[in-house]
């Protein structure tokens, strides 16, 4: 694989597919605002490349197709970033993330790499976040295709899933449904009987009765919308009794994020209503105890949550986070918190009518954090730690659905799946 002519396999930049529609690497698009025309900067395939290749779509057929007035080939690209510089003309770029792209903007604007993400535009990065943000009919379809492949992903590995496999004989074969349907994996698959772990990728543990299984996966189609699920299932025909009291509170607090989502609600309330609801339920349990409004408020539920409710969903999994997670999912007003827990909040702003997002409450039990919390005494007004213990290998449980918000209130994306603990098992009916 590292050797320069085997090509890794390339995913178009979000923005630029969504501006351009055209799916093929090594192009640059300026879209000058001033004189009202867009340059597209590219080469066609020489006959050399085609001996290897095969024919590609002119660019010019591209250009023409997605409305772009004029191509031109990749070496004209410095010549007139340069120009307009010597203009003094501004130019508003967004943050970059892959090292070429970086080398040459870099070279091109005269500016440090090192400082080129601190002067990427601002105005730019918003007035993008600001349409893509709002999902159109058009790229409804495409994500509701995503996710049902998704569900699909997922109801294979609810189904295949058996005491005695390694978890990468499940993980193979849900990414085939994702590319057995023509479009490919939305990230890397996570699916592992660790789920105490939060992005735990697929390894080689063998499944045993008596674990959990945790599969959080997702399918991008062919035009790279998103779908992103995750279920967690028994290794067994059925739950424990233990699991299925930590499953039922996972689920209900689920229920209760879906049941705020509409248009106005902020989306930290949502991911704070979810908190309390996990503290609710584990103090039914006797792990937590005392006032669990203090106890939200203080932090006491990330020693089993450690992660946010959600994050907005389109042509990237995580939306548009590559331009600035503080454009997606906060204001210029309401800021990330840097607090564990919800420093992981992706998404804390109010919801909007079309935003496409995810929910995903979970409870993981983390025996190096239950440790070292426990040794500093944290929180040991809240937190029954001897109780705890007893969960410590008991590993983690996720639910993740898919939302999009409509003028009152919210639609599930996606054909549902199963997600009632016996609806479940059910399904895992071996
Ligand atoms: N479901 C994987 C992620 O949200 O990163």
């Amino acid at each position: 694989m590292n050797y320069k002519d085997n090509i890794y396999h390339f995913r178009q930049d979000s923005s630029f597919l969504y501006y351009s529609g055209i799916d093929r690497p090594n192009l640059f698009l300026v879209i000058d605002v001033g004189a009202n025309i867009e340059i597209l900067f590219g080469n066609d395939l020489t006959i050399e490349e085609t001996v290897w290749t095969g024919p590609q779509e002119s660019l010019t057929i591209s250009a023409e197709k997605s409305g772009i007035t004029t191509v031109q080939p990749s070496s004209f690209a410095e010549a007139t970033i340069k120009n307009a510089l010597q203009q003094k003309r501004v130019i508003h770029f967004l943050p970059t993330y892959r090292a070429v792209t970086t080398k040459k903007l870099s070279h091109w604007l005269g500016i440090s790499p090192y400082s080129l993400a601190e002067k990427a535009s601002a105005i730019l990065s918003k007035a993008i976040v600001a349409q893509r943000s709002y999902k159109t009919n058009e790229e409804l379809v495409e994500i509701e295709k995503a996710v049902d492949i998704t569900t699909a992903m997922h109801l294979k590995a609810i189904q295949i899933a058996r005491p005695g496999m390694a978890e990468y004989e499940i993980a193979g074969q849900v990414e085939g449904v994702a590319i057995t349907n023509g479009g490919h994996l939305a990230f890397p698959t996570i699916l592992t009987v660790n789920g105490q772990y939060l992005h735990n990728h697929a390894g080689s543990s063998i499944l045993q009765k008596g674990q959990l299984v945790l599969c959080d996966s997702g399918a991008e189609t062919n035009m790279h919308y998103a779908g992103d699920m995750t279920r967690t299932f028994p290794v067994s025909k059925t739950f424990t009794t233990q699991q299925k009291e930590i499953y039922n509170i996972v689920l209900q607090a689920e229920e209760a994020a879906i049941a705020t989502l509409k248009p106005g609600t902020l989306f930290r309330d949502s991911h704070l209503v979810v908190c309390k609801k996990i503290l609710m339920g584990l103090k039914s349990l006797g792990l937590v105890k005392g006032d669990l409004d203090e106890a939200t408020a203080a932090g006491v539920h990330t020693l089993f949550f450690q992660c946010g409710l959600g994050h907005m969903m389109g042509m990237d999994l995580h939306d548009m986070e590559n331009i600035g997670e503080e454009y997606v999912g906060y204001t210029n007003t309401l800021k990330k918190s840097t607090e564990f827990g919800l420093k992981s909040l992706r998404l804390g702003k109010e919801l909007e009518e079309e935003f496409v997002l995810t929910v995903e409450p979970g409870i993981y039990f983390i025996p190096e954090l239950i440790d070292q919390w426990q040794a500093e005494k944290k929180y040991s007004e809240f937190i029954n730690y001897d109780k705890v213990q007893t969960y410590r290998n008991f590993g983690g449980i996720r639910i993740e659905e898919d939302f999009l918000i409509t003028k009152d209130a919210y639609k599930l994306l996606g054909k549902p799946l199963a997600k009632k603990a016996e609806n479940i098992e059910s399904l895992r009916n071996y």
